[in-house]
């Protein structure tokens, strides 16, 4: 299966999705990684990787349409079977997701639905969780609260630090999505109906 990767900044999750993807038998190869920023460090790790990247920086277009109708037409060429957003900060049009239908992945710094949105870590150490962590869901409209295809959880210890905890996080992020995109890229989860079939827990 063809992959892109969108990131907007270190690209961490892109470089576990690429070292997942260099293992033999993996069902899927990352064909190009696009980014809304041109200084994101993310694409220098891209490039290092002869991984082909795109720079569609937004202030370079008159609308936020005029900026996806450049994204979706590159796509049009690159022909994935598969998106992942990784680190990517910027919502995507209900055109641009009903166009990729099912198709495109995002990963959050949280157990959602809690904690949707910005600052995941620091509300879950305000809230007192003692147990945070990290979801892959399909993306859909709404912010954060596609079918969820895959949740690792993550212990919050004594005296963690939002930055602590994020570092914890990233680490069970960089197993998570590969097991995720795996798994789509097998077709043992899909989504129906706006649900996610897993067929490995039939
Ligand atoms: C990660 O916490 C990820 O969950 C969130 O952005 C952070 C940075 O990701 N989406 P990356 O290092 O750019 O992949």
């Amino acid at each position: 299966k063809r992959v892109v990767v969108f990131i907007s900044g270190g690209g961490s999750n892109m470089l576990s999705l690429a070292d997942a993807c260099n293992q033999p038998d993996f069902p899927a190869e990352i064909v190009a990684v696009i980014s809304d920023k041109p200084s994101a460090a993310g694409l220098a790790k891209a490039e290092a990787r002869r991984i082909p990247t795109r720079v569609f920086e937004r202030k370079n277009f008159s609308t936020k349409a005029e900026h996806e109708a450049a994204i979706l037409s590159a796509l049009d060429e690159i022909r994935p079977d598969i998106i992942c957003l990784a680190g990517y900060m910027r919502l995507i049009s209900s055109a641009f997701i009903s166009r990729y239908e099912g198709r495109i992945i995002n990963i959050h710094p949280s157990l959602l639905p809690l904690f949707p949105g910005l600052h995941t870590h620091q509300r879950a150490l305000d809230s007192g969780m003692k147990i945070a962590g990290c979801t892959v869901h399909f993306v859909t409209e709404g912010m954060d609260e596609g079918p969820i295809v895959a949740q690792a959880a993550v212990p919050v210890m004594p005296g963690d630090t939002a930055d602590s905890l994020a570092a914890r996080v990233l680490t069970v992020e960089h197993k998570l999505y590969p097991l995720a995109l795996q798994l789509l890229a097998d077709g043992k989860a899909r989504m129906e109906d706006g649900r996610v079939v897993l067929d490995h827990l039939r």
